[in-house]
């Protein structure tokens, strides 16, 4: 019997592949998902405690996203009616893709770039041209500039996952002045770098920003991502793209607690960015790494012909890293989250062990 359309159509979307999750170790200590642990569990505890009693489940949450839109432009200093939210930063990416983005538009990024948004642009068949990484993990603006005359619509994660590298604020101001298509800049790990772009917005119609709250203030398991955008951008995307409903009650009500206390915030940020430059110098010990500088809340290195065995033996002591492998001409990178100062000691002498 000839395949049905159905059957043909689950087969060509298998063969997507779809975002690949990191597996989900029991009581492992981790160090694989750029989560943020130094923000105290009492923290989250708290808003998610005093966002069940402001919410009533029962109805759908009418008007109070419209408060949390409100507290969002409190919080960064911008005009309400040039944010909207989603289920997750990851949601606004995939409504932008799924609308603005065709099988006739061209996509500049990086390679390697943020992977679900890579995943994304293959299930919706968009071509995606890519810009490597140099062997010290740098971009090169200028083969930006270039490149960019071809393409429809740019997209950069500012800092970068995996690599942690951020263009310097001059030459991502002047590569998305010089570009008149969609400009996407995904500053999922903005605070852990050295600046935003989002007041751009306001005089560049064409850029949209997306930022998160599941980084710098640790709700990862809440789902609230937003952007900023130009008004016109900002309204189609708030009436026509976005569900009528995308939070639960309590993510909203338990975002517009955690802007209340942004101050805690900003202290868990200074801490993992000290943390950050002690991983960074303790690992550049050892000359079997080659260790990225980073602006994000992780480090990668390469641990070359030894990463397989270093990935091994840090998980056989309930360590979980991720192992990325070859970037580039660069053989076996391993990428560490930055977690609290006695996870990150854990991981160090764990490294000691094994390689001092
Ligand atoms: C570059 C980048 N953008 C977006 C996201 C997704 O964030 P969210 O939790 O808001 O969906 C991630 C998560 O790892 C990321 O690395």
């Amino acid at each position: 019997m000839s395949q049905t359309w159905l059957e043909k159509r689950i087969k060509d979307l298998s063969l997507a592949g779809g975002y690949k999750k990191p597996e989900l170790i029991q009581d492992s200590l981790k160090l694989d998902s750029n989560e943020n642990y130094v923000i105290p569990k009492q923290f989250q505890q708290d808003i998610l405690s005093t966002a069940r009693k402001n919410s009533d489940v029962r109805e759908y949450p009418l008007g109070r996203v419209e408060k949390l839109i409100q507290s969002i432009s409190n919080f960064i200093g911008l005009p309400s009616n040039m944010i909207g939210v989603g289920n997750g930063s990851d949601q606004i990416l995939d409504l932008i893709l799924s609308n603005f983005a065709s099988k006739k538009t061209k996509i500049l990024t990086s390679k390697p770039t943020f992977g679900f948004f890579e995943e994304r642009c293959k299930l919706y068949s968009i071509p995606v041209m890519t810009i490597p990484f140099s062997q010290t993990m740098d971009l090169d603006v200028d083969d930006f500039l270039q490149q960019s005359k071809s393409a429809d619509i740019l997209y950069l994660d500012s800092p970068n996952n995996p690599t942690g590298f951020q263009f310097p604020k001059d030459d991502l101001t002047k590569l998305v002045r010089s570009f008149d298509g969609l400009v996407i800049i995904d500053e999922a790990y903005g605070e852990f770098g050295e600046y935003s772009l989002s007041n751009m917005t306001k005089s560049q119609d064409n850029l949209v920003v997306v930022q998160t709250l599941s980084k710098s203030f640790g709700l990862a398991g809440l789902r609230l991502g937003y952007f900023i955008a130009s008004k016109k951008f900002t309204s189609v995307f708030n009436q026509v793209l976005q569900y009528p409903y995308p939070l639960s009650s309590v993510t909203i009500e338990s975002g517009i607690l955690a802007l209340e206390k942004s101050e805690q915030v900003r202290d868990a940020v200074n801490t993992i960015k000290k943390e950050r430059t002690r991983i960074i110098e303790n690992l550049k010990k050892y000359d079997s790494f080659e260790v990225f500088d980073s602006k994000a809340n992780f480090v990668l290195f390469d641990a070359k012909g030894y990463y397989h065995r270093v990935y091994s033996a840090l998980l056989e002591q309930g360590i979980s890293i991720r192992k990325l492998g070859k970037i580039g001409d660069h053989e076996g990178c391993l990428r560490v989250t930055v977690g609290t100062k006695e996870m990150n000691s854990k991981f160090l002498l764990a490294i000691r062990d094994l390689l001092g």
